[in-house]
């Protein structure tokens, strides 16, 4: 592998690699906020690895730095980096790819590189230098300041067209996502939004396991099959019944407790 060579990818047939949702935007990089949210299993992790590992392999003057982030460094190496490791194992770029598994960095033979770490130790963040892109994957996990924080890191004038990739679940209305991007608009940010419906790559037993939610639980079915945003009023106990009971009478036997936590 020569320094700095050029790697291209080329796809005869994109409807086998691609949900379209992701297609459509995969060489889009005018919003510096790039943000994908929706239900779960919708592809939103496995469409911004493609999107991200083909903007690596673009013609930059400068190669390209991600810092792919988790809240938690430990939850890492079992999700985002593994999801960039069958990314690249699929599309043949194994060969071109130094992996480090010690302190998770891929670095590619044209120079770019993903650089994984947690946010829970930001010290060792803040020594990562020149990052050109960001991505926040399960984004509800982070706070507003952490945004913040990671918004100022970019803001360097190295690298043209940064952005922040941000996924996530939208588990609630009080997460900081829902009051920084959809109480009010943002011309920097670009929304994109997905459901399992919209992956085709998803096998029939995830699918029914995301459909059989509505049975189950409301507020879940709203959130992880819909991918839409729930109050968290309504989590503890989605199906209830109201009724007024007398003190003291027949009614009450026969109706079991339930205890609920709110957190
Ligand atoms: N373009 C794709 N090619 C192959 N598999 C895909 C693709 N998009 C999604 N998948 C698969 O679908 C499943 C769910 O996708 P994932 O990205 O994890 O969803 P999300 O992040 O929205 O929960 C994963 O097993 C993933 O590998
Ligand atoms: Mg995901």
């Amino acid at each position: 592998m020569s320094k700095n060579e050029q790697l291209t990818l080329e796809f005869p047939k994109p409807a086998r690699v691609f949900n379209k949702q992701v297609f459509d935007y995969l060489y889009d990089y005018d919003s510096r906020v790039d943000l994908w949210y929706g239900g779960a299993s919708s592809g939103k992790s496995a469409g911004v690895v493609q999107k991200v590992i083909l903007k690596a392999l673009g013609d930059w003057k400068i190669p390209r730095r991600f810092l792919i982030l988790r809240k938690v460094g430990a939850t890492v190496k079992d999700s985002i980096f593994e999801d960039f490791i069958s990314r690249l194992t699929e599309w043949g770029l194994m060969p071109y790819a130094k992996v480090r598994n010690t302190d998770y960095r891929i670095k590619l033979s044209n120079g770019a590189e993903f650089i994984f770490k947690g946010l829970d130790n930001p010290e060792k963040i803040k020594s990562v230098k020149g990052i050109s892109d960001v991505m926040m994957e399960e984004a509800t996990e982070f706070t507003l300041d952490d945004f913040n924080q990671l918004d100022l890191r970019l803001r360097e004038r190295k690298h043209p067209q940064k952005q922040i990739f941000i996924m996530f679940n939208p588990v609630s209305k009080a997460n900081w996502v829902y009051k920084q991007f959809f109480e009010r608009t943002d011309p920097d940010t670009k929304i994109h939004l997905s459901t399992y419906k919209d992956n085709k790559f998803l096998d029939d037993a995830n699918r029914r396991r995301i459909e059989q939610l509505s049975e189950t639980n409301g507020a879940y079915y709203k959130i992880y099959a819909l991918g839409e945003f729930a109050t968290l009023d309504k989590l503890i106990f989605p199906k209830y019944e109201k009724r007024l009971l007398r003190a003291g009478s027949d009614e009450l036997k026969g109706v079991p407790s339930y205890f609920g936590l709110d957190f």
